[in-house]
């Protein structure tokens, strides 16, 4: 009886052990567009990689000791020379480097993707990067390169015998020898069980079974992580009866489109997965930042399925790792520089594709070149003013529902039509900007949409606000520049308010009586023609076509002075928000 007491509140007192260890925190634990998560543990270290498209530098590489506070440490593709020329005769809008897999394997970081060019040619090839350091900005090597027959989402699985195989959407199986980057036949292993799309697919090999997990439904609000098994990797695969592992399909969550999920385990030998996640609600009409990435618990005992925690705001698992580290900036640390020439343009900072020589510090700041290709680039001609070959734009991921960001910008345009300004920027068709731009009431050229509010001599200095969308009207506002703020810099700010971005305007020397320049609404820069991407808030020059090489004619350039980001607030749920995603 004595015994069975103590053994009664042995039990209690583990059982609440247990429950008080287990820890609580926000998703997305990597907010901001960070898509297709793929993640690895190496030394009390996590990694993830996420996808990038068109961004260059491209996929992102985080580090993290607690699994909750995410800082970027690198980019995979980082110089152009590793794929020469490739992002300039990338065609597709949404083209460029795709899901990629992180991977850790005798002593080295293995990163898979592949770069999509064209999707009218079904122009594809894949590519496997490598690199002893992570924490190395320049450390990711030139790729090998292997054929995919257009086939996405490679995945990396070395087996026992060290044979490195390839799983690639469909799902097919093929080994990848990478001295030669070559690959064997192909064996289609698995189709899923019957969603659209099946992709994603990573391969775990546990108590002699190999388990292999993939996404299917497509990746809205049909997305699901699916699981089958097999004692030979090449099958034939079990479906697991109680599929999909994963899923918000069908919902009323406010995190909607799980799915793309990868596993690992921890020190403690808890198992972990990360996936993508579209904070949207069944609506699916607002979620400017695209897909983030996840964090969810999963349990999996020996020789059973792997059983993974729905993804919420608020989550509940195992105890999380501590973190021992607190170098480099946090993906949701506020940030303020002032930029002069002693400063490194920041590693999170991103262009469109690879730029021209645009961006560069000075003494006056951070200079951008105009472009002769604005934001939108055109259509139909001359390849310069498509936007192909960069665009005077630089900028961070939004990585909050409701943020400040403002620049002070320097610039003194000599030529009508040269303008600069700040942009949330999710494509070249579904943007949102406010600049300052030297316009001639006089001239009848490219301007002719625009409102006349003067008629009177020469060209003068206007706020431009513009929302450029795919799916409805563009609209170009403009508001004459007060004669007495054009000899200084300019402040311009963004404040996104839950899903209303605020844009206001004034002069550095009179910060207190800025004007509202316009408003727009967050679900312009929704999904559209950048559904696979999310909005990117930052700093663009262009000459707006003039001239006839990508350079423009007068180079006046503009200097971003300041830059501010600083986030207020996530959304977590339909009524809940919080400060910055940490553990409680
Ligand atoms: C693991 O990390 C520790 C602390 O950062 C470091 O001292 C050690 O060398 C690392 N070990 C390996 C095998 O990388
Ligand atoms: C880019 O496209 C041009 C024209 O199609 C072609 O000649 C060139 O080889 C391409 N370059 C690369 C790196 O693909
Ligand atoms: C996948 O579907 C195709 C077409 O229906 C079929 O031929 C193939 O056998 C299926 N593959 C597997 C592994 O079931
Ligand atoms: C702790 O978290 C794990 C992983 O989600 C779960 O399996 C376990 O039941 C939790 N324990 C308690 C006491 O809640
Ligand atoms: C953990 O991270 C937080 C936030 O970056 C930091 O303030 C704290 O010092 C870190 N803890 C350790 C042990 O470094
Ligand atoms: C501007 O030019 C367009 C065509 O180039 C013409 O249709 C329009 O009437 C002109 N507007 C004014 C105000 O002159
Ligand atoms: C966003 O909306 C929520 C709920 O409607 C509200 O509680 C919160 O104050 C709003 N935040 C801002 C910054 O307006
Ligand atoms: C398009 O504009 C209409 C009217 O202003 C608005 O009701 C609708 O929500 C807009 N659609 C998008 C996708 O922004
Ligand atoms: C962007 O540039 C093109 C010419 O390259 C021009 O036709 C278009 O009007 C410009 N867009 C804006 C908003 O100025």
């Amino acid at each position: 009886m004595q015994l069975l007491l103590i053994l009664g509140r042995a039990i209690a007192l583990c059982a609440w052990f247990a429950l008080s260890r287990n820890s609580t925190y926000y998703n997305p634990v990597l907010s901001g567009w960070h898509s297709d998560p793929s993640c690895v543990h190496v030394n009390r270290t996590f990694f993830c990689a996420t996808s990038s498209f068109l961004s260059f530098p491209g996929i992102p590489i985080y580090a993290s000791d607690d699994l909750i506070r995410w800082r970027l440490i690198s980019h995979v593709w980082s110089r152009d020379s590793q794929l020469p020329g490739v992002s300039w005769n990338t065609t597709a809008t949404q083209g460029g480097l795709y899901a990629p897999t992180l991977r850790y394997h005798n002593g080295e970081f293995y990163v898979a993707s592949v770069h999509i060019v064209s999707t009218v040619d079904i122009e594809v090839f894949g590519v496997v990067f490598r690199s002893i350091d992570p924490f190395d900005v320049g450390g990711w090597s030139d790729p090998v390169r292997f054929e995919t027959t257009w086939r996405i989402d490679p995945d990396l699985f070395w087996d026992d015998d060290d044979t490195l195989y390839v799983a690639t959407s469909g799902i097919f199986l093929q080994t990848l020898d990478l001295d030669a980057g070559t690959v064997g036949n192909s064996i289609n292993i698995w189709n899923g069980t019957g969603g659209e799309s099946p992709e994603g697919p990573h391969i775990y090999k546990k108590d002699s079974w190999y388990y292999l997990m993939i996404a299917e439904g497509g990746t809205a609000l049909n997305h699901a992580v699916t699981i089958a098994r097999s004692k030979d990797i090449t099958g034939p695969y079990t479906s697991y009866h109680q599929n999909p592992v994963l899923t918000n399909r069908g919902s009323d969550e406010y995190f909607q489109t799980i799915g793309h999920a990868d596993l690992f385990q921890d020190a403690n030998g808890n198992w972990w997965g990360m996936c993508l996640a579209t904070r949207s609600g069944p609506e699916y009409e607002v979620y400017p930042m695209g897909r983030e990435a996840a964090l969810f618990p999963v349990t999996w005992e020996e020789d059973e399925w792997p059983v993974m925690q729905p993804i919420r705001g608020v989550m509940s698992g195992w105890e999380l790792p501590s973190n021992t580290s607190s170098v480099g900036l946090l993906n949701t640390d506020p940030e303020n520089y002032h930029f002069g020439a002693d400063i490194e343009v920041p590693l999170h900072f991103v262009y469109p594709r690879v730029p021209p020589k645009t961006v560069a510090m000075t003494a006056n700041g951070m200079q951008v070149v105009p472009t002769r290709s604005n934001l939108t680039g055109a259509r139909d001609e001359d390849v310069e003013l498509t936007g192909q070959h960069g665009i005077g734009f630089i900028g961070r991921p939004q990585t909050h529902t409701s943020f400040e960001f403002r620049v002070d910008l320097l610039f003194t345009p000599q030529a009508v039509q040269e303008e600069a300004g700040v942009s949330i920027f999710l494509t070249q068709y579904d943007h949102i900007d406010l600049s300052v731009t030297l316009l001639d009431d006089f001239t009848n050229t490219s301007h002719t949409k625009y409102h006349r509010s003067r008629r009177d001599e020469g060209p003068r200095m206007y706020f431009n606000f513009h929302i450029q969308s795919s799916a409805n009207d563009t609209v170009s506002q403009l508001t004459p520049v007060p004669a007495d703020w054009v000899t200084h810099a300019i402040r311009l700010e963004i404040i996104a308010s839950n899903t209303t971005y605020t844009l206001y305007a004034s002069s550095v020397l009179e910060t207190h009586r800025g004007i509202q320049v316009g408003q727009a609404q967050a679900r312009i820069v929704s999904g559209a023609s950048g559904s696979f991407v999310g909005s990117v808030i930052g700093g663009f020059a262009t000459c707006n076509g003039a001239g006839t090489t990508n350079r423009c004619p007068h180079q006046d350039i503009a200097y971003f002075q300041t830059w501010r980001y600083v986030g207020l607030g996530q959304q977590i749920s339909s009524d809940v928000f919080v400060n910055t995603p940490t553990a409680l």
